[in-house]
């Protein structure tokens, strides 16, 4: 069993993401959160906004999912938005032809038409990994989920592939009602879709997840990026066209070289990749574990003019979890061809702009993984297998344990439990012995946990107990609060 086999079989037994409708194994890809990956999730997506939106010149939307048919073809979405796949001519299972092919060749083969893969497929004597059955030709499938508004038909939408579109379609509308000034950004996090052929690697390839997409808008004519010095000397790990050629071997580079050498065009681009780098490593994953790869030509998604996305080491490879994206006036302008409205904004000066944008698009389920795998400790050293997940995005900040269950003990506990839930997420636990309810908080990743002891009920003192370092120490409970503020600040 791999790792991340590992990790998915400890979110089913702690309920932390399990499938959906599991008692109806009819259907893979999708996954619900149960009550602890609920509050990470929750908390992640607080940590994003605070890193990303919150303080900087971005408002926010929270579209609908289905969208009609109309934005999708001015995307190119209809068109462009395919997989190629092949059927197995006796056991009629679906395979993703190109995926087969790396597989089992060895060929990279992204970008190749339908046509050359049933030819590679032929060649290389690729038979279905399932029966040993021949596979049929390669056709396209486009993998948007399609639905019918009309109760007479006729009415087509599709569920949202991605959050983006719906921040295109309003751009005018928020821009003018926001009074926004360029530049700016719109995000939003919320579903997506994406009628996966192959779901698989547990929430790394789904087929409904979370985005969180910022789309920064500047003027094509002033990339000035007013904050690029404060970031300039930091180093990010990156992965040129170059490198992929020769030895794939990432290097360490600053935003300013970046810049310099010619290998990203834009400070806006590079500003966001450094604040990206930083916010992953204070997720838990090891630096050695973030990249970021310049995409291949045949790998750049129609609509943009350079992807430079952070990848996660996962122990299956690298795989990307921030599309980072130069997307240029590309959707603006087809939404203005398309609706025949006019997307142009107007400048203080009056000069009317159509705004280019830089797209990074954040993968909550891919996220959330590497945050799993990487801050899973074993049962090796303590006993029991353990989260060390930072305590921003850990579901509670901490438990309240009395020490035992009588002498007025936990009502005490109760108290300060009742006084603290308030303002932070508390867990509370009198069942068992002291020595098991510290494991169980260790088991979800509870950073901290308070005992409250017989001295509490003299003195108003209470220990906290470390997660990471086990170590106690006693503090007055009129502190706490100011204790978990101070600790959720950093
Ligand atoms: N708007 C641009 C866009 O959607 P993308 O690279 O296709 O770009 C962005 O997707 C991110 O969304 C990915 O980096 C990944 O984290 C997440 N994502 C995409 N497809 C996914 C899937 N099937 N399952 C889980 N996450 C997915």
């Amino acid at each position: 069993m791999n790792k991340t086999e590992d990790i998915q079989n400890v979110c089913l037994r702690r309920g932390i993401v399990f499938p959906t409708a599991e008692i109806y194994p009819t259907i893979s890809g999708f996954f619900d959160y149960g009550p602890i990956g609920t509050l990470i999730k929750r908390n992640f997506i607080k940590y994003w906004r605070e890193f990303f939106v919150q303080g900087e010149n971005i408002v926010e939307i929270d579209g609908s999912t289905v969208l009609p048919e109309a934005v999708f073809q001015a995307s190119g979405h209809v068109k462009g938005f395919v997989d190629p796949i092949t059927q197995c001519k006796k056991c009629k299972g679906i395979q993703r032809a190109d995926h087969l092919i790396e597989e089992k060749a060895g060929k990279f083969v992204e970008g190749k038409s339908a046509s050359e893969l049933t030819k590679i497929i032929k060649k290389e004597k690729i038979k279905c990994p399932n029966c040993k059955g021949e596979l049929g030709s390669v056709r396209v499938f486009n993998l948007m989920l399609k639905t019918d508004v009309s109760p007479l038909g006729g009415q087509t939408a599709y569920l949202r592939p991605e959050t983006s579109q719906n921040i295109f379609t309003s751009f005018q509308r928020v821009f003018r009602t926001s009074r926004l000034k360029l530049p700016c950004g719109i995000a939003q996090q919320g579903h997506s879709f994406r009628n996966e052929i192959s779901p698989r690697h547990f929430l790394v390839r789904v087929r409904e997840f979370n985005q969180m997409e910022i789309e920064w808008f500047f003027d094509p004519k002033d990339e000035e990026c007013p904050d690029f010095d404060k970031i300039k000397d930091k180093k990010i790990n990156f992965v040129t066209h170059q490198i992929q050629k020769k030895n794939g071997k990432m290097i360490k580079i600053s935003g300013s070289n970046l810049i310099k050498k010619h290998i990203i065009p834009s400070k806006w681009m590079v500003y966001f990749l450094i604040k990206e780098f930083e916010f992953y490593k204070s997720l838990g994953i090891p630096e050695d574990a973030l990249r970021f790869r310049h995409m291949l030509p045949e790998e750049t998604p129609h609509y943009s003019k350079g992807n430079f996305d952070l990848e996660i080491k996962f122990d299956f490879g690298w795989k990307e979890t921030v599309g980072n994206s130069f997307r240029t006036d590309h959707d603006l302008k087809n939404h203005m061809k398309h609706s025949k409205t006019d997307l142009t904004i107007r400048t203080d000066d009056g000069k009317k702009v159509l705004p280019y944008v830089i797209e990074p698009s954040f993968g909550l389920e891919r996220t959330v993984a590497g945050i799993l795998l990487y801050n899973f400790k074993g049962d090796k050293e303590r006993g029991w297998a353990w989260f060390k997940f930072p305590a921003k995005i850990a579901p509670y900040i901490s438990s309240v344990f009395p020490l035992v269950g009588k002498d007025g003990l936990p009502e005490k506990a109760k108290e300060i439990y009742n006084s603290l839930k308030k303002d932070f997420d508390i867990f509370y636990d009198e069942s068992g012995s002291i020595g098991r309810r510290y494991a169980r908080g260790d088991e979800i990743g509870i950073p901290f946990a308070i005992t409250i002891d017989y001295q509490t009920l003299e003195d108003d003192t209470c220990t906290i107990r470390n997660r990471d370092s086990k170590k106690q120490i006693r503090i007055n409970i009129d502190d706490l609060k100011d204790f978990f503020d101070k600790i959720l600040s950093i």
